[in-house]
């Protein structure tokens, strides 16, 4: 079957899509034994942090690829860099780093690192738009359940190529008076989608991070975003608490964390519904 292939996106900085995909693909990974695949899409590759140490990055620099060589190196059509040979062959596990794996129950989370030289293909490199759909459509990646694209806070090429590659996104949104703005902006990015590629775009839902019942405004935000949104919201919401960052400085996620069950319970609540609302 093919994998789920989900990006994790919003215009808006900062609001927790990266510390979302990483504890979703533990999750995903360790309690329903899921293989994940992370693809960090972002030049500022704070997934690949999360996920790699720096020498496991460096390790993995010596015999393998990154996301930056994926696109600059093979699939570059023209722009401000020498082309690639022609015939380049292109062996898709140089680009995955195995995180974690259980052989037992024949699950894994893999990963494929960023770094800042992705920046290059936002600085006028050409790239196919489709092009990371029609890698990830390759039979290679058929063995992955889910593939979370971890993207960058912003409208460019790397948005096209994941909403292109994804069909479906999870939206990560803080109850504050940004998310308003940014949830038109997200809806404005997705109407041009359509526009320039007849893709439509679904909608797995909003879910709202970094969550403070007892802050002044907070459902009253959440009413706004949710009526500027229209679509679906997630029931469950995650909350603010320093365990989560805790836990991605120790590059681990909150379940490993001694953060208070209630505050794992709801994450493990979370993954439940995101299953149910993808499968
Ligand atoms: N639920 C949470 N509770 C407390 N802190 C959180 C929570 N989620 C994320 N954070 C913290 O908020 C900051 C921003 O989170 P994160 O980097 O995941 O956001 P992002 O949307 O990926 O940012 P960017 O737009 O730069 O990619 C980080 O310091 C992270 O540790
Ligand atoms: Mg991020």
């Amino acid at each position: 079957m093919a994998p789920k292939t989900i990006a994790i996106i919003n215009m808006k900085g900062g609001v927790g899509k990266t510390t979302l995909t990483w504890n979703l693909a533990q999750h995903l990974f360790s309690n329903h034994d899921k293989k994940v695949l992370i693809i960090d899409l972002d030049p500022q590759a704070n997934a690949t942090v999360l996920g790699l140490s720096e020498e496991e990055f460096k390790e993995h620099k010596q015999n393998k690829k990154t996301i930056a060589d994926l696109f600059i190196n093979c699939y570059r059509k023209y722009g401000p860099f020498p082309k690639p040979k022609s015939g380049t062959i292109v062996d898709y596990k140089d680009y995955i780093f195995r995180r974690e794996v259980s052989i037992d129950k024949q699950a894994y989370l893999d990963l494929v690192p960023s770094e800042l030289d992705l920046s290059a293909v936002l600085k006028g490199a050409y790239i196919d738009p489709f092009m990371l759909e029609n890698v990830l459509g390759l039979p290679y990646f058929n063995k992955y359940e889910y593939i979370l694209i971890d993207c960058a806070p912003t409208n460019s090429i790397l948005t096209t190529l994941s909403l292109n590659a994804a069909k479906k996104i999870l939206v990560p949104v803080m109850a504050d008076t940004f998310a308003v703005y940014g949830v038109e902006l997200m809806q404005e990015v997705l109407r041009q989608h359509k526009e320039d590629f007849n893709v439509e775009v679904g909608i797995i839902g909003l879910v709202f991070m970094r969550w403070e019942e007892k802050k002044a405004n907070q459902q009253e935000f959440k009413e706004k975003i949710v009526a500027a949104w229209g679509g679906t919201t997630f029931r469950n919401s995650i909350r603010n608490n320093d365990w989560y960052k805790i836990a991605n400085g120790r590059r681990t996620d909150i379940s490993q964390s001694a953060a208070h069950d209630e505050v794992k319970r709801e994450f493990t609540a979370f993954t439940r519904e995101f299953i149910e609302k993808t499968e």
